[in-house]
C-alpha cells in the first residue's frame, strides 16, 4: 500500500486557542463596527486573515534569534543575511527593511514620480498603494484567464505581453519606472508566474528599455508551481528554479513575512549599484541605517535561515498540500473558488457564492462576516472594499473579482483545523439563499480603508 502524506515537521511548542459561542461573536463583530481587523485574537478561534508574519519558525530559527549581533554597524547577522540573499537570489546589493511594503516605499521614493506609469500583474494593494500615492498609476496587465475562477489555467498570475507592450508603446520609457511582477501573484489568488513568461516579460522589458522589478513575497510557492507544472523544471531543486527565476529581473522588494516564514522583516535587492546608492538615502531616512534597515540584528539571523528553510521541497510540499485539502474539500462541497487553487490561500468566489447580496453590499465582506459567525474562522475581504474608490471620481471601483481569502499560516494549524474551517463555510453554502443583504460604509479612510472602514448592517 502506498504510504499516506505526512507533514515534514513535529510540533514542539503550542498555543492555545479559545472557542466561542454565536451570541459571543455577534455582540464582538458589532462592537468590531463589522471589520474583522477590529477583533482581538482571542475572539478568532482559526485566524485565516494571513499567511503574513503568522507563520511557525523552526528551532534553527529560534537559535539564530540567540545568535543575532545587534551592533549599530556592520552587524554579523546582516551579513549572514547579505550572503543568503547573494547565494538564494544572486543580488550584489540590497538593503533591509521592517517589512515588504517599507521596502516598496524606500525603492519607490527613489524611483517613481509623479505623472509615472508602473505595469504589473495585478499588483498587491500596499504595493498600488505606494504607487497612487506618488500620483503614478498603476496598470493591470495580467492575463485574462485569471479573472475566470472555473478557468484552470496553470500559471494565472501570467503577464500578458499584448497589455503589456502596449503599455511601453502608448508611454514614453522615462514615465515608465519599472515593471512589477508578483510571484506568486497574491491579488488573483496566490497564482503563479511561469519562467517563460517571467522571460518573455524581461527580454519585452529591456528591449524597451523598461526594468524589472519581482515583488517577492511569496516566491519559493511560485518555484514550486514551476517544479510540478512547467516542462523542463520537474528535476531541479526550488533552488535552482529561484535562481533560474531571478534570472530575468533587475531587482526584487521582499515582505519575508511570508516565503521566509519570520513575523517581521523584508528587504529590496538590486544588481545596479546606481539604484542601491539612490534608495540607502531613504533607507536611512526611513527605515535605518544601511546594515540593520528596521531590523534587529536577530530578527535578520532568523531571516538568514527562513529563506534557506522556504526553499526546500519538503517544506513547500507539506505547506501547499495543505491548502490543496482544504481547496479539495470546498470543490467537493460545489463551493466555488479560484482554480486550480493558489499557494497560500483559498479564494472564494464571493459573486457566485452570494449572487443574492447587491455588489454595492459588499458581497465578499458579508461572507466573511457570515464566517466568522458560523465558527470564528477569521478570513479577508479582497474585493470592493480593498479595492478603494478611484481617486479621481471617488467612486466604489468594483474589482474583476470580488474574494474572500482564507490564507493559511505557515506550519501553524493542522487539517483537523482545515476540516473545521470547510465544515463552517459549507453551512453558510447551505443557506446562501437566504442571505440577501449586505452592508454599508458609515466611515472610511482616503487610501487603504479597508484597515480601519467601519460599517452598519443593511
Ligand atoms: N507584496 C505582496 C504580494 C504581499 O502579499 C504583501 C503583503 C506585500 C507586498 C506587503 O508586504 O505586509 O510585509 O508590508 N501581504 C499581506 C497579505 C499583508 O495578507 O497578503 P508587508
Amino acid at each position: 500500500m502506498k504510504l499516506p502524506f505526512a507533514e515534514s515537521y513535529k510540533i514542539k511548542v503550542v498555543e492555545p486557542l479559545y472557542k466561542s459561542t454565536r451570541q459571543d461573536r455577534e455582540q464582538w463583530l458589532k462592537e468590531a463596527r463589522y471589520n474583522i481587523f477590529n477583533l482581538r485574537s482571542h475572539q478568532v478561534f482559526i485566524d485565516l486573515l494571513t499567511d503574513s508574519g503568522t507563520g511557525a519558525m523552526s528551532q534553527f530559527q529560534w537559535a539564530e534569534i540567540m545568535k543575532g549581533d545587534e551592533s549599530y554597524a556592520g552587524a554579523e547577522s546582516y551579513f549572514k543575511l547579505k550572503e543568503a540573499i547573494k547565494d538564494i537570489f544572486g543580488f550584489e546589493y540590497f538593503l533591509p527593511t521592517h517589512q515588504g511594503r517599507a521596502a516598496e516605499n524606500v525603492l519607490f521614493s527613489a524611483l517613481v514620480k509623479e505623472g509615472d506609469v508602473v505595469p504589473g500583474n495585478a499588483h498587491f494593494d500596499t504595493t498600488k498603494g505606494h504607487i497612487e500615492f506618488r500620483k503614478a498609476e498603476a496598470v493591470d496587465c495580467t492575463i485574462d484567464e485569471a479573472y475566470d475562477t472555473d478557468t484552470n489555467h496553470p500559471f494565472k498570475g501570467n503577464l500578458d505581453l499584448d497589455k503589456l507592450e502596449a503599455v511601453y508603446k502608448k508611454y514614453p520609457k522615462e514615465k515608465i519606472p519599472f515593471v512589477v511582477v508578483t510571484v506568486t501573484c497574491n491579488t488573483s489568488g496566490g497564482q503563479p508566474v511561469s519562467i517563460e513568461n517571467l522571460k518573455q516579460v524581461y527580454e519585452l522589458s529591456h528591449q524597451y528599455g523598461i526594468k524589472v522589478l519581482f515583488d517577492s513575497a511569496r516566491f519559493a510557492e511560485n518555484a514550486y508551481f514551476i517544479k510540478l507544472r512547467e516542462k523542463g523544471y520537474e528535476n531541479k531543486t526550488i533552488r535552482e528554479i529561484v535562481a533560474d527565476m531571478f534570472k530575468y529581473t533587475d531587482m526584487m522588494t521582499m515582505s519575508s513575512k511570508k516565503d521566509a516564514i519570520v513575523n517581521m522583516g523584508g528587504f529590496i535587492g538590486m544588481r545596479d549599484e546606481e539604484i542601491f546608492d539612490k534608495a540607502k538615502t531613504f533607507n536611512i531616512m526611513f527605515e535605518g541605517f544601511i546594515t540593520y534597515g528596521g531590523m534587529s540584528g536577530r530578527d535578520m539571523a532568523a531571516l538568514a535561515q527562513g529563506l534557506y528553510e522556504g526553499t526546500e521541497f519538503d517544506f513547500l510540499e507539506t505547506r501547499i498540500k495543505q491548502t490543496e485539502y482544504l481547496g479539495n474539500q470546498l470543490i467537493d462541497y460545489g463551493i466555488p473558488i479560484q482554480k486550480p487553487i493558489g499557494g497560500h490561500a483559498i479564494f472564494v468566489d464571493a459573486d457566485k457564492f452570494l449572487p443574492n447580496v447587491p455588489k454595492a453590499q459588499y458581497q465578499a465582506q458579508t461572507l466573511t462576516l457570515e464566517l466568522y459567525l458560523e465558527a470564528g474562522v477569521r478570513a479577508v475581504e479582497i474585493g470592493t472594499i480593498l479595492a478603494d474608490r478611484d481617486p479621481v471620481t471617488r467612486e466604489n471601483r468594483y474589482p474583476k473579482l470580488e474574494f474572500m481569502r482564507m490564507a493559511i499560516p505557515r506550519r501553524v494549524y493542522t487539517n483537523n483545523h482545515m476540516d473545521v474551517v470547510a465544515t463552517a463555510l459549507k453551512n453558510v453554502y447551505d443557506r446562501r439563499n437566504k442571505i440577501t443583504t449586505g452592508y454599508k460604509i458609515i466611515k472610511e479612510a482616503p487610501i487603504m480603508r479597508h484597515f480601519s472602514v467601519e460599517l452598519e448592517k443593511i
